[in-house]
C-alpha cells in the first residue's frame, strides 16, 4: 500500500501573537512543525505533504527538507479546502494521512495503529477531554457507530455534552477522499470548508468509519497559543526525562531538566536540578552533574563530577574530572583525564593534558597545556592583541604562580616555575625559576597622607 501523510500548516497561528510562523515554535528546541515530519517520516512513506500558507518562504527556509512536497494554499478556506489543494499529487491507489503541522507530540506508533485500523476505509484519531470546548465532537449512534464529526460552533446543546473530540489526524483511503471532498460544501457557523464533513459523507455511503481513542490525550495537543506552547514543551521534556530514568538514570529533580537533542548516558549517571543538555550530549558511566549546569554537543568521560553552575560547550571531557562550581569550558576545549577545573575558569579552545590543575579564576584561552602542570589563581593568558590570536604552550609539570599573565605567543618549558604575579612576555626555559615582578623593598617611617 503507497502511503501519502498530508500535513496541514496553512493557519495563521493568530494567537500565537508572534511574528514567526506558527509551525516554526519550538518544542525542545525544535521547530513543532519538525516533530510532525519526524512522526510521519518513521512510517514507511511515499509521500509527505506539506500545506502551507502566507508564512511560506519562512518555513520554506527554516524546513530544509528535500522529500518535502510543498502545496500552497492560497486563501484558508479551511481544513476540507487545504486537503483538497494537496489531493493532485495523491494517487487514487494511495492511503492518506492528515496530520496537523501544530499537533507536535503526536507518536508514531499512534499513526500507525490508526493507518492499519483505516484498512480501505476511513479511521480518525479521537480523544475523551473533560473539557472539550472548541474541538469537533464525535457523534456516534445509539450502536457505537460514528455517524459525523459536529464543529463546537455548530453543535446543539446536547453535542456539546459530548466529550469525545476529533483530534483532526485521520486516516483514508485517497481515492474515496477525493469523492468524499468533491462534495463538501461551506454551509455551516463558520462558512469553512469542513475536512470533518466527509465522516457524515462516509456513514451515508455505508463505509464504515472507525475511531481509535487515544488514551494519553496529551499527545494529541494543538498549539494556538502560548500557554499551550508551554505545557506541551513540559509534556515533551516529561516524556525525554522520563525515558532517561527508565534507561538507568538517576534524576534528582525530574521536572526541572530539560533535554534538547540526543542525550546519551551510560550506567548510574545522577543529574541535579534544572540542568540543561543541548544538542548531542554523550556522558560516560558514574558522573555526576549539580544543579544549574548546561552542556551543549559535548562528550564526557566516566567518573566525572561536573559541579553546579557550570557551562560545557562542544567539549570533550576525559575519565575522572573534576569541574565547576561555576566553571566555563567553551568550545574546542579537550581536558584529558583527570584535570580539576574550579571555579572562575573559563577554558577556551585548549587542550589540557592529564591530572592538570586549574582551580581558580583563570583565563585560558588558545593554549596546549601538558600533563601535572599547575595553574594558580588568577592566572590569564594573553591571547589576544586587539586584532589577532595567539598560542600559549605550557608543558609537562610546569607550576604557574597566581596572578600570572601569559603573553602570547609564548612557551613555559617543562617543569618551569614561574613565581606569583609575574607577566610573561618570552619564552621560558624548562626546570627554571621565572619572575618577573619588581623586587620587594621597605620603606621605614612611612606616612600616609592626611586629610587637610
Ligand atoms: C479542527 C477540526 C476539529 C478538531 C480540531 C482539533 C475541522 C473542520 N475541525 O478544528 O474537528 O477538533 O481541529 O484541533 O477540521 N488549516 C489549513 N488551512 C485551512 C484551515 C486550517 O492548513 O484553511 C490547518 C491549520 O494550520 C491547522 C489545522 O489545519 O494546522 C487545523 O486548523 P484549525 O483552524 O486550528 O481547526 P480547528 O477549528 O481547531
Ligand atoms: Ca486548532
Amino acid at each position: 500500500m503507497k502511503l501519502s501523510a498530508i500535513i496541514l500548516a496553512a493557519g495563521q497561528g493568530t494567537r500565537m501573537r508572534s511574528r514567526r510562523a506558527k509551525v516554526l515554535h519550538t518544542i525542545g528546541s525544535v521547530p513543532m512543525l519538525t516533530h510532525v515530519i519526524n512522526a510521519a517520516s518513521s512510517l514507511d512513506l511515499n509521500q509527505l505533504v506539506l500545506v502551507y500558507g502566507h508564512d511560506g518562504k519562512e518555513v520554506q527556509s527554516a524546513i530544509d527538507d528535500a522529500n518535502l512536497c510543498w502545496v500552497h494554499q492560497q486563501e484558508q478556506l479551511g481544513t476540507g479546502h487545504a486537503v483538497q489543494q494537496a489531493m493532485s499529487e495523491v494517487d487514487d491507489d494511495a492511503m492518506v494521512l492528515v496530520l496537523y503541522g501544530d499537533t507536535p507530540l503526536i507518536q508514531a506508533q499512534t499513526l500507525s495503529a490508526l493507518i492499519d485500523l483505516a484498512g480501505d476505509g476511513l479511521a480518525l484519531l479521537t480523544t475523551n477531554l473533560d473539557k472539550p470546548s472548541g474541538y469537533g465532537r464525535i457523534v456516534r449512534n445509539a450502536g457505537g457507530v460514528v455517524e459525523s464529526i459536529v464543529e463546537h460552533k455548530d453543535a446543539t446543546i446536547e453535542q456539546l455534552e459530548i466529550e469525545e473530540v476529533n483530534t483532526g489526524i485521520l486516516a483514508v483511503s485517497a481515492g474515496r477522499l477525493k469523492g468524499w471532498l468533491a462534495k463538501i460544501d461551506n454551509k455551516n457557523a463558520q462558512k469553512e470548508y469542513y475536512l470533518t464533513d466527509i465522516v457524515a459523507l462516509a456513514a451515508k455511503d455505508k463505509v464504515e468509519v472507525k475511531a481509535l481513542i487515544c488514551t494519553d490525550s496529551d499527545e494529541v495537543m494543538g498549539i494556538n497559543d502560548r500557554r499551550q506552547q508551554a505545557a506541551a514543551e513540559r509534556v515533551f521534556q516529561r516524556r525525554e526525562v522520563e525515558k532517561q530514568m527508565m534507561a538507568g538514570v538517576t534524576m534528582l529533580h525530574p521536572e526541572t531538566v530539560a533535554i534538547n537533542g540526543t542525550l546519551a548516558c551510560g550506567a548510574d549517571v545522577v543529574i541535579g536540578q534544572s540542568v540543561i543538555f543541548n544538542g548531542n550530549v554523550n556522558i560516560g558511566d558514574n558522573v555526576t552533574i549539580g544543579p544549574f549546569c548546561v552542556i551543549n554537543e559535548s562528550t564526557i568521560g566516566v567518573d566525572v563530577q561536573i559541579q553546579s553552575h557550570s557551562v560545557i560547550d562542544n567539549a570533550s571531557i576525559g575519565e575522572d574530572c573534576r569541574i565547576g562550581p561555576f566553571s566555563r569550558i567553551r568550545p574546542e576545549t579537550k581536558l584529558a583525564d583527570r584535570v580539576h577545573v574550579g571555579n572562575f575558569v573559563e577554558v577556551k579552545k585548549s587542550s589540557v593534558e592529564s591530572g592538570s590543575k586549574i582551580n581558580h579564576l583563570s583565563y585560558i584561552g588558545d593554549s596546549v597545556v601538558g600533563s601535572g602542570v599547575n595553574i594558580g589563581a588568577g592566572t590569564i593568558t594573553c591571547n589576544y592583541d586587539g586584532a589577532n590570536k595567539f598560542q600559549t604552550t605550557i608543558e609537562d609539570n610546569a607550576f604557574i604562580g597566581s596572578d600570572t599573565q601569559l603573553v602570547a605567543p609564548v612557551t613555559i618549558g617543562a617543569g618551569a616555575t614561574i613565581a606569583a604575579g609575574s607577566t610573561i612576555t618570552r619564552n621560558v626555559d624548562a626546570g627554571v625559576l621565572e619572575l618577573s615582578r619588581v623586587a620587594q623593598k621597605t620603606v621605614k617611617n612611612w606616612k600616609r597622607p592626611r586629610k587637610k
